[in-house]
C-alpha cells in the first residue's frame, strides 16, 4: 500500500456542533445555557454593537436567564495585550462560558481569552501545534463575515505586538463547542468586507484542497465552498440579496470545515507575517498572494487540478494544461468580482522588507502542509512576483 493510500484511509475529521440559519442569533442564550453557562463572557466589537447585533445576543442571553459581561476591547488582528486583559476580566468576573460574536478578530480574541483564562501564562507560550494543556471554558462562536472560518477551526491567530508578527496557535482545544451562524448578520457587513472575507474563504478552500493533509472528506467541503462562491459572489457583491449572502455564509462554513481538518499552505504562511508586520487586511493579502502561490504549486497538483476543474463543472477540461487554465481562470474571475487588490505594494508592503517576511514565513505552521516545499528563496520569489 502506498503512503498516499494510507493517508486516504486514516484520518479524523472534527467539527463543532453547527447551528445555521437566518434568525438563529436568538438561540445564542439557549446554546450557552446548554453548555452549563451561568455567567457569560460576551466578546464582540464596536461595529457589531452599532449594527444592533450585540443587542440581539444580549437579549437572547437575558431570555435564557443568563448573566453576562460584555468585553469589546479588541482590534482588527487581535493583540496579545488585549487578550491578556480579556482573560483577567473573565477571571475577575467569574464567568463560565465564552460567546464570541464577529469576524476572525472577535472570535480569535475569544479563543485567546479562553486559552489564557484556563492555562495562565502568556499567549506566546501556546504558539505552534498542541501546546495547550488544560481544557478551555465552553465556547459559542458566531461569525458575522463571510470568510474567517474561525467558528469551526482549530486555529487562533493573535498578534504579538512587540515582535510585530502573528502567532499561529493550532489545537483541537480552540475549536468551539458550538458554531452558530446567522446569515442575517451579513446584511450590515460593508461591501469592502464582503469582498475581503470572501477572498479569505476562497483561499481557505483552495489551500485546504491542495494541502498534503487533505482527505476525501475535506475535499468535499472545499469544492462545495468554491462552487458556492462561484455561484453567488457576483450577486452578493452587487446586490447583497439575502439568498446570495446566505450562500456566502455557507461557503465560509464549508471552507472552514475543510481547512480546519486539512490545514493550509503558502498563502497563509506568508499572509500571517505580512498581516502582523503591517496590520494589513488578511483577506486582501491572501487575494494578492493566491494566484502566485497557485502558479508555484501547479507542477505538483496536476491530478487534483483536473478533479477540481470537473468539480466546478468544466467537463471539457481534458488534460492538465486545460484544467490548470480553467482553475486559474475561475480564481481570477472570483478575485475580479471582489475588486481584489493585485499587488503587495498597493497594501503598503515595502520591498526592502520582503526577505524578512519570507524568513518569518518559514516558521509558520501553515507551511507544513503546502503541497510543494518552499525554502526562503522560493518564498521570496513568490513575494517578489506578487509585489
Ligand atoms: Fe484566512
Amino acid at each position: 500500500m502506498t503512503d498516499c493510500a494510507n493517508q486516504l484511509q486514516r484520518y479524523k475529521f472534527e467539527v463543532p456542533e453547527i447551528v445555521f440559519g437566518r434568525g438563529m442569533l436568538s438561540q445564542v442564550g439557549s446554546c450557552a445555557r446548554r453548555l452549563g453557562g451561568r455567567k457569560i463572557f460576551l466578546v464582540s466589537d464596536q461595529g457589531l454593537f452599532n449594527a444592533g447585533w450585540v443587542d440581539q445576543v444580549m437579549k437572547s442571553l437575558l431570555e435564557a436567564r443568563l448573566e453576562f459581561v460584555y468585553f469589546d476591547q479588541i482590534t482588527i488582528n487581535p493583540r496579545d495585550v488585549d487578550i491578556e486583559e480579556g482573560a483577567r476580566e473573565y477571571l475577575r468576573q467569574g464567568a463560565d462560558v465564552i460567546v464570541g460574536l464577529g469576524g476572525g478578530s472577535a472570535m480569535d480574541a475569544a479563543k485567546g481569552i479562553a486559552i489564557l483564562s484556563a492555562n495562565g501564562g502568556r499567549i506566546q507560550d501556546f504558539e505552534g501545534n498542541d501546546r495547550i494543556i488544560r481544557p478551555l471554558p465552553p465556547m459559542v462562536l458566531c461569525p458575522t463575515t463571510c470568510g474567517t472560518g474561525s467558528d469551526v477551526s482549530q486555529f487562533a491567530i493573535i498578534t504579538d505586538t512587540k515582535k510585530r508578527c502573528k502567532l499561529t496557535i493550532m489545537s483541537r482545544c480552540v475549536a468551539p463547542d458550538i458554531s452558530l451562524t446567522d446569515p442575517d448578520t451579513l446584511s450590515t457587513l460593508p461591501e469592502e468586507y464582503i469582498c475581503t472575507t470572501a477572498t479569505d474563504a476562497l483561499s481557505h478552500a483552495l489551500e485546504a484542497y491542495f494541502s498534503i493533509a487533505s482527505t476525501t472528506l475535506t475535499d468535499v467541503h472545499a469544492v462545495k465552498a468554491i462552487r458556492l462562491l462561484k455561484g453567488n459572489l457576483v450577486e452578493a457583491v452587487r446586490e447583497q440579496t439575502p439568498d446570495a449572502m446566505e450562500n456566502l455564509s455557507r461557503a465560509s462554513l464549508h471552507a472552514g470545515m475543510a481547512f480546519s481538518n486539512s490545514l493550509l499552505g503558502i498563502v497563509h504562511a506568508l499572509a500571517h507575517p505580512i498581516g502582523g508586520y503591517y496590520n494589513a487586511n488578511h483577506g486582501s493579502i491572501n487575494a494578492v498572494l493566491l494566484p502566485e502561490v497557485i502558479r508555484y504549486d501547479l507542477p505538483v497538483v496536476t491530478e487534483k487540478l483536473s478533479e477540481l476543474a470537473w468539480g466546478l463543472g468544466h467537463k471539457e477540461a481534458c488534460n492538465d494544461k486545460e484544467a490548470s487554465e480553467v482553475v486559474q481562470g475561475e480564481v481570477e474571475s472570483l478575485l475580479e468580482a471582489c475588486s481584489a487588490p493585485r499587488s503587495l505594494r498597493s497594501l503598503g508592503v515595502k520591498r526592502e522588507d520582503l526577505p524578512e517576511l519570507a524568513n518569518r514565513a518559514l516558521n509558520d505552521a501553515c507551511l507544513i502542509t503546502s503541497p510543494r516545499q518552499a525554502d526562503a528563496k522560493d518564498l521570496l520569489t513568490i513575494l517578489e512576483r506578487a509585489y
